[in-house]
């Protein structure tokens, strides 16, 4: 595998389309409200990666379109993605995010779900200016796809009994389809023919499954001052993430498997005992073969792309499959 690509470089070759989104974003997610716009423009200002949107400005790079409606789109990906933010934020309760407070520490519930709803409904009116009605559907798909990952989050929650490939149909529904439309929107953008907007697809939903994987990883691996969110939020929430699976699986001391078990069902369960369960799980083998499994997906989505004309864009878009891996480091 390659070193570990410095994100600046990365995204270097789209820095100037990255600014066209990021103005557009702002100025799509501006309230009227001063308390609530100073929050917002916190959440929006701390930056986050910017993944979906340099993925999809890379893609149009490769395929050597003028960026102008992929930048639109790409703004669009973005507020999808930040509103996604603000309600899973709510539903997980988390404290901080983008290493500031979230909206749900400081507003009640239901300010927190108008403001999502808002950013939704702004994020859609961005997708409608690139006037493609394809892309508007692509669109409403996503939004019904994480919807049902979270929701099946929600149901299978402290489910000890569930498998490996209830794990991806979620991870694919909450994140991976994201990365997945984003991708589309972009190469139909670029109106390049269909197998090449199918590989585009393919190429990131690999992706999204791998960065999943990898954050999962991490919320048992960091510290939340690491990660500028929550930490260890998964196991005390019952979402069974791959590193448990693998744990509870086989192979492991019964003694430690029957405390990450119970962990995992909650209930009358202490602090303590979170503490010790996600000790096991750190110093097992699990994250090691979760991050394994990550690098298969990051390989058959760098795979995807072999399709596509040759060119800088292209490695580029393998450097940030590695990157979603890589990062954990
Ligand atoms: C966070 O996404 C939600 C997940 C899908 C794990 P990112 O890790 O891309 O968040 P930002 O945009 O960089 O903050
Ligand atoms: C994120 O899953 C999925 C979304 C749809 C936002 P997580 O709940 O693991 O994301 P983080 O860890 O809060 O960023
Ligand atoms: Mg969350
Ligand atoms: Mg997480």
């Amino acid at each position: 595998m390659s070193v570990k690509p410095d994100l600046r470089d990365l995204f270097g070759a789209v820095r100037d389309d990255l600014a066209g989104v990021d103005a557009q974003v702002r100025a799509a997610a501006e309230v009227d409200y001063p308390l609530l716009a100073a929050v917002v423009n916190d959440i929006v200002g701390a930056g986050g990666k910017r993944m979906r949107p340099s993925l999809m400005l890379l893609l149009a790079r490769a395929f050597d379109h003028d960026p102008e409606r992929v930048i639109t789109a790409a703004a669009a990906s973005e507020l999808l993605h930040i509103a996604g933010l603000v309600h899973d934020d709510l539903i997980d309760q988390a404290d901080t995010r983008r290493g500031a407070p979230t909206l749900n520490s400081m507003f009640n519930d239901g300010t927190v779900i108008l403001l999502g709803d808002y950013l939704f409904a702004q994020a859609a009116r961005t997708a409608a200016r690139t006037g493609s009605t394809r892309v508007m559907d692509i669109f409403g798909r996503i939004l019904a796809e994480i919807t049902d990952g979270q929701l099946r989050e929600i149901f299978k929650a402290h489910d000890v009994e569930q498998t490996i490939d209830d794990y991806e149909r979620r991870i694919y529904g909450k994140t991976a389809s994201l990365f997945a439309g984003s991708a589309e929107i972009a190469a139909v953008l670029c109106e390049v023919p269909e197998e090449q907007i199918q590989a585009a697809r393919q190429y990131a939903t690999d992706l999204g499954i791998a960065f999943q994987i990898v954050d999962d990883v991490l919320d048992i691996r960091e510290t939340s001052e690491t990660l500028g969110k929550p930490a260890g939020s998964d196991l005390r929430q019952g979402t069974v993430t791959l590193p448990m699976l693998y744990f509870i699986g086989n192979g492991h001391d019964p003694d430690s498997v029957a405390l990450v078990r119970r962990a995992i069902v909650g209930g009358d369960i202490s602090e303590a005992e979170y503490d010790a369960a996600i000790g096991e799980l750190r110093e097992s083998d699990v994250l090691r073969k979760s991050l394994d499994e990550a690098i298969r997906y990051v390989e058959r989505a760098k795979a995807a792309l072999d399709i596509l004309p040759p060119s800088e864009a292209r490695d580029t878009l393998r450097a940030l499959a590695d990157f979603a891996v890589e990062r954990h480091r």
